[in-house]
């Protein structure tokens, strides 16, 4: 209880109401204790009992991310309580960067370019809603994290490339290879809700001749992938990397919940495999930051199959993974994303 209530103190009220509605409780509660002082409830506990109250992170929650060796800790959960950094990415085929930033600011919406990504805008301040801007409307730009953003940069924007993110609802990968010079991407998404956020992105983006949509189970697509040069597998996860987001998670997600996604993504990731053809680039993404469903899925799927290889996913911008040498992971309190794991194959 302590847990979910250390954390009324400091999300914003729209927010934790959304929190407490999800996990069961009453507003009349997390209101009372919302008005305790954290750290007067941890005087006594030490250790992870301490961690695990003062940061509102549950004890099996708290083991995982040890078990992850996500380093500084404390500032990991301490970042996770407040709230995300924003990015953008302009829409770089239809609007110079430069142009997009002077209109930005005379909506008094503040970015700044991101020194890694071209394309990449790091919002330090804006009013109201980013939606509603003009600009956003006629599609110059897409709000997407910088860490989503690498992915594509990773799986390589040549031109000629035929591209499918075979779980691409809601577009944001599928059209960033396009944007990147992709020839087609080609979108596979099991929800039809998802897929109708994608087509409203590929509309508002204008890239309708070249973004398709097909609704289906990734698990047996109904179209072969061995026509792609790229298979991007950015799988369901626990969105623990998204916790700034949605803290709630904390509180809702179990256990099984990431064995049962890591079963998820362990099924994706090896359809996409036996599926490419050879010399084709699969490129794993999760917005997560457990093991079991990052650098363990990988290590079954290669373990399980041969004519694959592991190469570099660059550009490096997280931190290299000491489990599987060439994938990256990023973090909220490193880099000011939202916490990925990239890792990048080779079909032999
Ligand atoms: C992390 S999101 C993908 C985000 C997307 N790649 C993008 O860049 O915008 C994962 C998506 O996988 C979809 N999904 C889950 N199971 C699937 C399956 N068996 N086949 C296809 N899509 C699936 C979910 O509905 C969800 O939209």
């Amino acid at each position: 209880m302590f847990e979910v209530l250390l954390q009324a103190r400091k999300q914003k009220w729209s927010r934790l109401k959304k929190a407490a509605t999800r996990a069961g409780l009453s507003m009349t509660l997390v209101k009372e204790i919302s008005k305790i002082d954290p750290s007067e409830i941890v005087k006594g506990l030490s250790g992870d009992r301490r961690l695990s109250v003062l940061y509102s992170v549950p004890e099996w929650l708290l083991k995982e991310f040890k078990t992850a060796e996500i380093p500084q800790l404390e500032r990991f959960l301490n970042r996770i309580q407040q709230d995300p950094q924003l990015w953008i990415r302009v829409s770089t085929h239809l609007i110079r960067k430069g142009e997009l930033i002077e209109r930005l600011k005379r909506n008094r919406v503040e970015v700044v370019e991101d020194e890694h990504l071209f394309d990449v805008l790091k919002v330090l301040s804006f009013r109201g809603s980013l939606s509603k801007l003009s600009e956003f409307r006629e599609g110059l730009f897409a709000v997407q994290d910088k860490a989503s953003a690498l992915v594509s940069h990773v799986a390589g924007g040549v031109k000629r490339f035929k591209v499918v993110d075979i779980t691409g609802g809601p577009g944001l990968k599928a059209t960033h290879m396009v944007q990147l010079g992709s020839l087609r991407a080609m979108i596979l998404e099991i929800s039809p809700r998802r897929a109708g956020e994608a087509r409203e992105l590929i509309r508002r983006l204008r890239m309708d001749e070249k973004v398709d949509i097909i609704v289906c189970d990734s698990t047996r697509p109904s179209l072969s992938l061995s026509k792609f040069d790229v298979i991007i597998v950015d799988p369901p996860c626990s969105n623990l990397g998204r916790l700034c987001s949605n803290p709630e998670l904390k509180l809702i997600l179990r256990r099984s919940d990431i064995v049962s996604m890591s079963k998820l993504q362990e099924a994706l990731l090896e359809r996409a495999v036996k599926d490419a053809k050879e010399g084709a680039v699969i490129v794993y993404s999760v917005c997560t930051i457990t093991l079991s469903e990052t650098s363990h899925v990988l290590k079954r799927v290669l373990g399980k199959l041969d004519r694959v290889s592991l190469t570099e996913a660059e550009p490096l911008i997280g931190v290299p993974d000491r489990d599987v040498p060439g994938t990256q992971r990023l973090y909220p309190h490193i880099h000011e994303t939202q916490g990925f794991y990239i890792a990048k194959l080779v079909r032999d």
